[in-house]
């Protein structure tokens, strides 16, 4: 279970989150919508642990165990995984040496065979691994990447931060049938969006957290995914 408890959060000083609170299960799949600048992101690196983001309440909670003040790189290796709204360029590094040295640092089997045979299935063929990591790929080339990452470094519970903003038709349904499959294999997945239409290609038992103004507003089924598709959310009694 990941469990953020009474979490609030300040940046430079400023509360941008205020008391969260939310239990992921393994194979559960919760999804985080809320207006933009409501704060979603700054949950999602909170959690992850990215240093610019103060935490001035609450806790953490990993399996069990408290990960509150613990670096990125040990919540990474204990099996969180956060794929990025804007995933960043490393400049002078490709892809299959980030991976591997990331494999490397985590204590995992470095398995070129492996992470091709990942990119394939992410319709990213062998040359986007000896590319410079995210340089020139585009929107899409770069979300599929990430769940590429979510597949090779298989974590336990993985946060993605806008996976399907701004894919095609066929990424949104390679994306949704990535994350469909790690659900399966019991991984607990944090899915921030604003469309309803990625859920309506996942499993239809998942829990909506709407965020506004850094606070949790509302939670509930699919039927609240599909009230703020509606009628956004001025019109919603958020
Ligand atoms: N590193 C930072 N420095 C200063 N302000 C920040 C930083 N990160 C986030 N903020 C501010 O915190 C607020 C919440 O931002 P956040 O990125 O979490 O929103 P969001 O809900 O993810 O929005 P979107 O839907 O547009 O992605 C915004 O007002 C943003 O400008
Ligand atoms: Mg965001």
């Amino acid at each position: 279970m990941l469990e953020i408890k009474g979490l609030s959060v300040a940046i430079d000083g400023k509360v941008k989150l205020k008391d969260i609170n939310l239990k992921v299960g393994p194979g559960e799949l919760h999804v985080l919508m809320g207006p933009n600048g409501s704060g979603k992101s700054t949950l999602a690196f909170s959690i992850m642990g990215s240093p610019r983001y103060e935490i001035i309440g609450g806790r953490i909670l990993l399996d069990g165990e408290d990960i509150t003040d613990l670096p990125m790189e040990e919540r990474a290796r204990r099996g969180l995984f956060l794929s990025y709204q804007n995933p960043p360029e490393i400049p002078m590094v490709t892809y299959r040496t980030f991976l591997l040295n990331a494999l490397r640092i985590w204590g995992k089997e470095p398995e070129p065979e492996r992470i091709a045979g990942i990119f394939r299935k992410l319709n990213l063929g062998d040359e986007f691994l000896t590319r410079e990591v995210n340089k020139g790929f585009s929107g899409g080339e770069r979300k599929r990447a990430e769940m590429a990452q979510m597949l090779l470094f298989n974590p336990k519970y993985a946060i993605l931060d806008e996976p399907d903003t701004g894919v095609d038709v066929d990424s949104m349904k390679l994306i949704a049938s990535t994350i469909s499959d790690v659900l399966q294999r019991d991984i607990g997945v944090l899915l921030i969006t604003h469309y309803a239409r990625i859920l309506s290609l996942l499993p239809s038992h998942f829990t909506v957290h709407v965020l506004v103004d850094g606070s949790v507003r509302a939670e509930g089924g699919p039927e609240l995914a599909q009230r703020i598709e509606e009628r956004g959310f001025e019109g919603g009694r958020f």
